[in-house]
């Protein structure tokens, strides 16, 4: 008996969790449509692999650890669409990689330094569809409690290993590090360093995922962090850790410049 009633709470508590059964980005709604015009699918062979962010017209912001995913084979950007089946579209551009430039301090066990420039063959035609979204100005840190939003074609359910075909997006909010790092959330493993941003929610549910990274998060209408790394999703003790945008300014001017 009682082991029966333990086994139906497992199940019932299993069922529950939050990411485990949430809908969308995790938890989110496709976006208005073409109100991201700076979102980016990074793609090998005609598939998603990353978000990214068109900076410049001849380039495209994401994250080093998506370099992971390519393995130096040829890259393409798609820019100008929503849905990733609509890639035939009249706004859709897909255009060649030319160069990736990983941050070289890039460190795959702490995460550190999660951030990559692409170099565009040929650069973005500008319109209604395709647009650049600039790079913040000032260096001030996210306090707690900022709402941000995070775009993406990520997984929308853990359960299911693809992404999703039309862009998500969700609020979340800023946690600050002292809390993130703490026992009940990383415990600093990896340690959330000043060049990253925590932002989740409080319940879980809301989220970034799998095929998320490399894309926007965006707090105040700016740009302020890149979709990096978090343990599963959704989970309301393990937040999205973004890159800290701010802190690599100069860097990506003195690439792109
Ligand atoms: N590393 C993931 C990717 O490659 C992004 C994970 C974000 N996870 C999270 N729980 N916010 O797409």
């Amino acid at each position: 008996m009682i082991f029966q009633a333990l086994f139906r709470s497992v199940v019932i508590i299993y069922f529950l969790t939050p990411g485990d059964d949430c809908v969308e980005i995790i938890g989110g709604k496709n976006v208005r449509p073409h109100s991201k015009p700076y979102m980016a699918s990074i793609q090998l062979r005609k598939r998603h692999v990353c978000g990214g962010i068109l900076i410049k017209p001849g380039w495209v912001l994401t994250a080093a650890h998506c370099n992971l995913k390519f393995k130096h084979q040829n890259i393409e950007v798609v820019l100008g669409t929503d849905s990733l089946s609509r890639d035939k579209d009249k706004s859709a551009q897909r255009i060649a990689v030319k160069q990736k430039i990983p941050d070289l301090c890039y460190d795959d066990k702490t995460f550190e330094n999660d951030i990559m420039l692409l170099q565009l063959q040929s650069e973005a035609k500008l319109n209604n569809f395709v647009q650049v979204l600039p790079l913040p100005k000032n260096d001030c840190d996210m306090e707690e409690g900022t709402i941000c939003t995070v775009v993406g074609w990520g997984k929308t359910n853990v359960n299911i290993n693809r992404p999703s075909d039309n862009l998500k997006e969700v609020n979340v909010t800023i946690m600050n590090r002292t809390k993130c790092n703490s026992q009940m959330y990383y415990n600093n493993n990896p340690a959330i360093t000043m060049n990253m941003l925590c932002a989740g929610d409080r319940n879980g549910g809301r989220d970034s995922c799998q095929g998320d990274s490399g894309g926007p998060l965006i707090c105040e209408n700016k740009l302020q962090g890149i979709v990096s790394f978090g343990e599963k999703c959704g989970l309301p003790d393990r937040p999205g850790i973004y890159t800290r945008i701010t802190e690599y300014i100069q860097w990506i001017q003195e690439i792109t410049a």
